[in-house]
């Protein structure tokens, strides 16, 4: 597989496999995968949820773009970014300008069920009970899609081919 000469940004909502995603196509391309979540976390030395709830969500998302911004991410072959990160400044349009943006698309009800299961870790939904999750997920996930539906690329996140999506890539 031709290594893509920009990196691509993975975007879509929680739940919808990004960071595996990124993994598993790095590991393809023997290049390198960022997860800016994680970038966070290691240069705040402070999990997501103590930055949301000690400093607030409008604090986490100005770190969020400052680390999108960071010129040394583009280093990387893939990025996987949080949930909101395209929805928040000018971060969608930035990523449109210096990569290949690709948004992993799954229903509501798949993403309440996979957030279910990983809740605790994740602000936005930690206090939902389980039955409201999709209540929640769905009208956000509409307002955001009118941001994801802006990326180059629209992959299904339901059984993941990374193969396919890098044989688009290679295409386009
Ligand atoms: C968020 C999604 C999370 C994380 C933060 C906010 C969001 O990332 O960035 O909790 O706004 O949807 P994941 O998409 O990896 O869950």
């Amino acid at each position: 597989m031709t290594h893509p000469s920009s990196p691509i940004f993975l975007v879509g909502f929680s739940g919808s496999g990004k960071s595996s995603a990124a993994r598993k196509i790095s590991a393809i391309l023997h290049g390198s995968y960022i997860d800016i979540d994680q970038l966070i976390e290691k240069k705040s030395n402070k999990s997501i949820n103590d930055i949301f709830t000690q400093e607030g969500e409008d604090s986490f998302r100005k770190y969020e773009h400052e680390m999108l911004h960071d010129p040394s991410l583009l280093e990387h072959t893939i990025i996987a970014t949080g949930g909101g990160c395209p929805c928040f400044f000018d971060n969608m349009q930035y990523m449109n300008n210096h990569g290949i943006t690709v948004y992993l698309k799954a229903p509501a009800s798949v993403l309440a069920n996979r957030i279910k299961h990983r809740k605790a870790a994740r602000p936005l939904f930690s206090n939902i009970p389980d039955e409201q999750l999709i209540e929640k997920i769905e009208p956000l996930l509409l307002q955001r899609e009118m941001i994801y539906n802006t990326a180059k690329i629209i992959f299904p996140a339901i059984n993941f081919n990374p193969y396919q999506l890098l044989h688009i890539i290679e295409n386009i």
